[in-house]
């Protein structure tokens, strides 16, 4: 897909990874219509590209949100790409994860996506050449503790992912899944943070994710999944999940600390 030809429907554009993107777009010509709750984060951006940057604020969780960024994105016309990277993680052993904060992680990573997807599909039929992308996660293909609920709604936006790439394949509509590794943003919590520094894992600046997702967009790619040796553990993963078993057992005992230390605590030196 051509960039300068992209009418974009962007969720979790006032996010670190969704900002991002939605600068790259506009940077290659593109018309973006941000969705999201809070507008603050998007004002430079808008200020930047008045021409391709609009705004609609939307709650995904609910019907009317998303019926609004239909309605949006009929106003703008022509759209032919359809992100759904809104999202939300809670790092916690599922035993202490309140039971309002699963319904956020499943409602606002899984059926979100799948409902705006399904009243976008109309509208994006009707281009010459459309993507649907779904911002997913390394947890979409590795099970983690600490993450249950989180993997349990990225594995499922992987399934989604691909049946809905089949779903489509005598269509104009292609669909791309998009796996980042940790990244700088604020979805990451102090005690998420901590673990990472603890384990050593990479993390990614939003940037380098946001120009890798636009050059797949580009390629008009199906998979994009993001990171050495985040890649090589998806594989083993799949293959061989008992030699992870026992790797992963290892961190137990930090992940239970960490996920149960209150925040002020782990960020104190
Ligand atoms: N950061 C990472 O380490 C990482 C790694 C792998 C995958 N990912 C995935 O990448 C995507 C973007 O994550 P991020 O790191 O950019 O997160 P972030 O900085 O916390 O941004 C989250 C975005 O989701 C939006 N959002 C949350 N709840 C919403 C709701 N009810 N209605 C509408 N919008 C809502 C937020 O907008 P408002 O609050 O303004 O509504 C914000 O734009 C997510 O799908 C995440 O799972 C992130």
């Amino acid at each position: 897909m051509r960039l300068s030809e992209a009418r974009v429907v962007l969720t979790g554009a006032s996010g670190g990874i969704g900002l991002a993107i939605a600068e790259a777009l506009c940077s290659h010509g593109a018309q973006v219509l941000a969705v999201s709750r809070h507008q603050e984060p998007l004002l430079a951006l808008k200020a930047q590209y008045p021409h391709l940057l609009r705004w609609a604020q939307a709650d995904l969780t609910t019907a009317e949100g998303r019926q609004h960024v239909l309605m949006q994105a009929q106003a703008m016309g022509n759209v032919n790409l359809l992100i759904n990277a809104a999202g939300v993680n809670h790092f916690a052993m599922l035993e202490h994860l309140p039971g309002r904060e699963i319904d956020a992680m499943l409602g606002i990573n899984l059926s979100a996506p799948i409902q705006l997807t399904s009243i976008m599909l109309p509208v994006l039929r009707q281009a010459n050449a459309a993507m649907v992308v779904n911002v997913g996660s390394t947890f979409g293909s590795i099970g983690y503790a600490g993450y249950a609920t989180y993997c349990a709604s990225k594995f499922a936006l992987r399934g989604f992912s691909e049946a809905l790439r089949r779903e489509l394949a005598d269509t104009r509509i292609g669909v791309l899944y998009v796996a980042p590794r940790a990244t700088r943003t604020a979805m990451n919590s102090p005690a998420a943070r901590a673990l990472n520094t603890a384990l050593k894992s990479n993390e990614d600046d939003p940037k380098t994710v946001a120009a890798a997702v636009v050059s797949a967009i580009v390629g008009n790619q199906r998979e994009l999944y993001l990171g050495w040796p985040e890649r090589f553990f998806v594989r083993l993963n799949g293959l061989l999940p008992t030699v992870v078993d026992r790797g992963l057992r290892k961190h137990l005992p930090l992940i239970r600390r960490l996920s149960s230390t209150p925040d002020e605590e782990k960020i104190k030196p």
